[in-house]
């Protein structure tokens, strides 16, 4: 099947969070498996990590001439598109903030522009000699695709896949005229959401299958608390609606082979996790002690990732025998916040605000445990991510984190299935008494060496996603 796949990022190309692991990692499984590939995408100044576009054509939509130049995922034949129009994308920044974090004023305008070359593209008028079969869009900066593909006369078969019901892509009603939409869209079954019009309502609305993340967030979407009134829609398309669980590139998250760490491990030679550690508290200016765990966080700094029930965690946490060890950036008070903890105890905490490829790698590879005290998590990478490199994660039962970890009890330890942590509640009571129950499994050592083997030999790749998605492609 040729197979169109439409991402505003991609990895190693530009990256604000999980979308772009999987838009750089799906497609590769996908043409494993035999299928034709192209991914999508706009050519954004901050751009890196590959070859420079070639130009392919200039197609006119809506009054814009734009450019399409041809690249590839580097290291493979995975061929990349890339949607160059340098009044919307020529800037410093990332997809969708400028460089002092302010998001863009004509988010709307470029992404709506980035849907409108994806039709063209998809239905052949770019010339491209390439017809897609399905054109597979991921969140609402594609939303408008399935919506105007509708209006086409023989479209190719389109699939949506929910990373965040969070971000829906809403804008005032009078955003539609702006944007020089077509009017038959503009109704509450179509791109209208109470009187606004919705990304996200086009791919939920006219997509033929709606697929989310990971099988509890699929069941979770369709209650209030995680659908944000689209909750509604979901249930009714739910004979549409699959949850397929994200795989994870092992060839970039893989401890034995992983060049950005101070010493490779696996799980039989573990004891080198300990060089890893200490390398880790050394740069960070953290006491170098192997015996005091050292827990590890690494995210968007944002109300998602539970960041608050941390803060309201950490004074305690100083006062326990552990270290911790975050990396991210987001919400300024909240970085605030944290970086007064590490001004206070240089010697328990260390904060690093910003973002950082090399140090991800370094804490999944040096923490004991890692914090994922999400309030909501479509599917969270790097529960996945902790598991392989033996640092057991301590998760909120929610979504993805839900379908990923089994906490470890008694019988879970009994039967070897026992890979992490988890708590219910989304307090901080409950996250306290979590960190303290996996300090006791930390000292029965054991235990925790067999908690860490089981994380460990978990198979986390695509192989089996992948073979969901093309089931679903042959389906429509
Ligand atoms: P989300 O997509 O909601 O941000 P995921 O867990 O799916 O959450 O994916 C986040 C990805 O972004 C992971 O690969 C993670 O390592 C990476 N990441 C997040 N923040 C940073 C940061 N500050 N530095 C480096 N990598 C980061
Ligand atoms: C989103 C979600 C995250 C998921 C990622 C990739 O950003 O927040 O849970 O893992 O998309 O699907």
């Amino acid at each position: 099947k040729k197979i169109l796949f439409a991402s505003s990022e991609t990895h190693p190309l530009i990256k604000t969070g999980g979308l772009a692991d999987v838009a750089g990692s799906l497609p590769l499984a996908l043409a494993e498996l035999g299928q034709d590939v192209r991914i999508i995408m706009p050519n954004y100044q901050g751009i890196k990590n590959c070859e420079p576009g070639r130009y392919l054509c200039t197609v006119r939509v809506n009054n814009c001439d734009v450019n399409l130049l041809e690249t590839r995922l580097p290291d493979s034949d995975v061929i990349v598109w890339l949607v160059d129009y340098p009044p919307f994308f020529n800037f410093p920044g990332n997809p969708y903030l400028d460089e002092a974090g302010r998001p863009w004023p004509n988010i709307g305008e470029r992404f709506a522009l980035f849907c409108r070359i994806i039709v063209e593209v998809a239905t052949n008028r770019a010339y491209l000699d390439w017809h897609a079969d399905i054109v597979h869009c991921n969140d609402w900066q594609t939303g408008l695709v399935p919506a105007l593909l509708s209006l086409e006369p023989n479209p190719p078969a389109t699939i949506f896949t929910i990373h965040n019901m969070a971000y829906q892509g809403l804008f005032p009603g009078s955003t539609y005229a702006q944007l020089n939409l077509p009017g038959q869209l503009l109704h509450p079954d179509g791109l209208e959401f109470h009187g606004m019009l919705s990304f996200i309502k086009g791919g939920l609305s006219y997509s033929d299958r709606i697929t989310t993340v990971s099988p509890t967030y699929a069941q979770e979407i369709q209650t209030p608390e995680f659908g944000y009134g689209l909750e509604g829609l979901l249930a009714h398309k739910q004979s549409q609606l699959r949850g397929i669980l994200n795989g994870i590139d092992v060839s970039v998250w893989n401890p034995a082979n992983d060049a950005y760490i101070a010493k490779p491990f696996s799980v039989d030679t573990l004891k080198d996790k300990q060089i890893n550690k200490a390398a880790l508290q050394q740069q960070l200016g953290l006491p170098v002690e192997s015996e005091t765990p050292l827990f590890g966080l690494i995210g968007r700094l944002v109300e998602q990732k539970g960041i608050d029930l941390v803060l309201s965690c950490l004074q305690e946490m100083t006062t326990l025998p552990l270290q911790f060890a975050l990396l991210g950036s987001g919400d300024k008070s909240i970085e605030y916040r944290l970086q007064e903890f590490a001004r206070l105890y240089p010697e328990k905490v260390s904060i690093t605000i910003g973002y950082d490829e090399r140090l991800a790698h370094q804490i999944e590879a040096g923490a004991d445990i890692f914090l994922m005290p999400s309030r909501f998590e479509p599917c969270g990478l790097n529960q996945m991510y902790s598991q392989c490199y033996g640092t057991i994660p301590i998760v909120r039962k929610t979504g993805g984190l839900a379908d990923t970890v089994v906490d470890a009890l008694p019988e879970s330890i009994a039967n070897g299935s026992a890979s992490g942590i988890s708590f219910n509640d989304a307090s901080a009571a409950a996250l306290i008494e979590a960190i303290k129950r996996s300090l006791v499994l930390f000292h029965n050592r054991p235990v925790w060496k067999k908690i860490q083997r089981n994380a460990m030999l978990k198979d986390f790749s695509w192989q089996n996603s992948a073979n969901q998605y093309l089931a679903l492609y042959n389906e429509i």
